[in-house]
């Protein structure tokens, strides 16, 4: 561990860079003079900036769950530097496995100012400004869908959240009942629909799980008969991007089914919907725009820290009838044209997440995610092109977004053996009672070069079988 000298300024060197340690005694008062905040601000943002560079290289220590008693700022930094080691790197180049993070330092920087000046975006009219900037992002947003003026999102904790509140509003939209409706997915959706179903008061027979088509999309002839002889079928749940293979329905399709039959279109779009910002996703993601809700995860497709998800809902009013509830010691609150987000959601006091969406926009501009999302694109082509020249695989399913999956008789054994290298890291799943190996590209921070060497560590490893 280095040495720094306590309370006050100090140099030390770390691989070979000097770096200026303002390490102050602890503790601290809760609110710091100008002084400390500097000298603590510093160093924390020495530490990203460290992290960032080195990705996690620290030797990993014990942690147990007492507090720890440390005399320094500089002994907490470090430890939480070990703590960072201590675990699975789901934003660096080489996590491959369930669906990459991200964790731009933008955003991050966006999350410090939020916290810091902690203001409550909730109600609109304690801090209006603050509210028109999670609304620009939320309009930019609904615009990529070429959803309606009177659409209208609100930013939750991830995608389990936003189709929490989907099928929330898609039963009060539809006059459901608990006792009755139904829900209609395919074996391949998010497991977080059957769980939001269930949270929202559903008994289990109210989710009928159809079976996939050959291609892992939800078969349309199944869809059809199963709703046509439903009474009270009220919500059709589609995949654009599943977790197993980024498998997208047919959405174009199974909109003109729950057109046809009076129904809600909700599509999961969690894991593919940015791709919504190229051209061959926009292609892949047709149809979406019918959607009557869409549910994605910034902290999936725009490489944001975990904690951001997104519900846009067609018709705006559907979205607030179905959160909305009063209390009198709301009263004072004034109409200031802008949605209360509180009327939007199941939460009332929230962080200000608009602002790690908004800032990184404006700092890097659209483009560069539209950049990013294309190189996966490729990426996940020309590691589908690799696998499948080298014999060694099976690949049933060409990649349709950025995730590869394929089989091998020893798929156990080589996904330990790869990711043993400690330089990929990559999971598996069973479809159709298959053990299929995946490879999920979406970090803004992997390139060809890691894909390459997954593919090589890939083939190694299955030619020592
Ligand atoms: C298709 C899909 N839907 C929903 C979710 C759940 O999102 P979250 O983990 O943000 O709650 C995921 C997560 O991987 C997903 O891939």
């Amino acid at each position: 561990m280095r040495q720094a000298p306590q309370g006050g300024s100090g140099a030390y060197t770390r691989d070979h860079v000097l770096i200026v340690s303002h390490s102050l005694n602890l503790p601290i008062p809760l609110e710091p003079d100008p002084e400390q905040m500097r000298a603590l601000g510093t160093d924390a943002l020495d530490f990203v900036i460290d992290f960032i560079d080195q990705r996690a290289t620290a030797p990993a220590s014990d942690l147990d769950h007492a507090l720890p008693d440390l005399g320094s700022t500089t002994d907490v930094l470090d430890y939480l530097k070990h703590a960072a080691a201590k675990a699975v790197d789901p934003a660096g180049p080489g996590y491959l496995a369930y669906i990459p993070g991200g964790g731009l330092y933008t955003a991050a920087i966006a999350d410090f100012i939020t916290a810091a000046v902690n203001r409550y975006t909730t109600v609109a009219a304690l801090a209006p400004a603050f509210v028109a900037i999670e609304q620009q992002t939320i309009r930019w947003i609904c615009g990529l869908f070429d959803f309606p003026q009177e659409a209208q999102g609100v930013l939750t904790t991830g995608g389990s959240m936003a189709n929490f509140s989907a099928i929330v509003t898609a039963r009060d939209a539809q006059h459901a009942a608990n006792d009755g409706g139904t829900i209609y997915v395919d074996d391949q959706a998010h497991h977080s629909i059957t769980k939001a179903a269930a949270l929202a008061g559903f008994p289990a027979q109210a989710v009928r799980i159809l079976p996939s088509d050959k291609n892992l999309r939800i078969d349309l002839d199944a869809l059809e008969t199963a709703v046509t002889s439903d009474p009270h079928p009220f919500l059709i749940v589609a995949s654009a991007g599943t977790t197993n293979t980024g498998a997208v329905d047919d959405l174009e399709a199974v909109a003109g089914i729950a057109k046809a039959h009076g129904l809600w279109f909700h599509v999961d779009a969690a894991y593919g919907g940015f791709f919504q910002l190229t051209d061959r996703g926009r292609q892949r993601l047709t149809g979406i725009n019918r959607a009557d809700s869409i549910t994605l995860d910034p902290h999936k497709g725009m490489f944001l820290p975990y904690g951001t998800g997104c519900l846009i809902v067609r018709d705006g009013a559907a979205l607030r009838r179905a959160h909305t509830a009063g209390a009198a010691y709301m009263q004072d609150l004034s109409d200031v044209g802008l949605p209360n987000y509180a009327e939007y959601s199941p939460e009332l006091s929230r962080a200000f997440r608009g602002l790690r969406i908004w800032l990184p926009l404006q700092l890097h501009g659209a483009e560069a995610f539209t950049n990013a999302l294309d190189e996966k694109l490729d990426l996940a082509r020309h590691a589908y092109d690799r696998l499948t020249q080298s014999e060694d695989f099976d690949l049933p399913w060409q990649p349709e977004l950025s995730v590869v999956a394929f089989h091998h008789p020893d798929g156990t054994r080589i996904l330990e053996e790869v990711n043993g290298s400690r330089r990929v890291f990559l999971s598996s799943t069973t479809i159709r009672d298959r053990h299929f190996l995946r490879l999920a590209i979406l970090s803004h921070r992997t390139h060809q070069d890691r894909v390459d060497e997954a593919v090589d560590l890939l083939e190694k490893a299955a030619q020592a079988t």
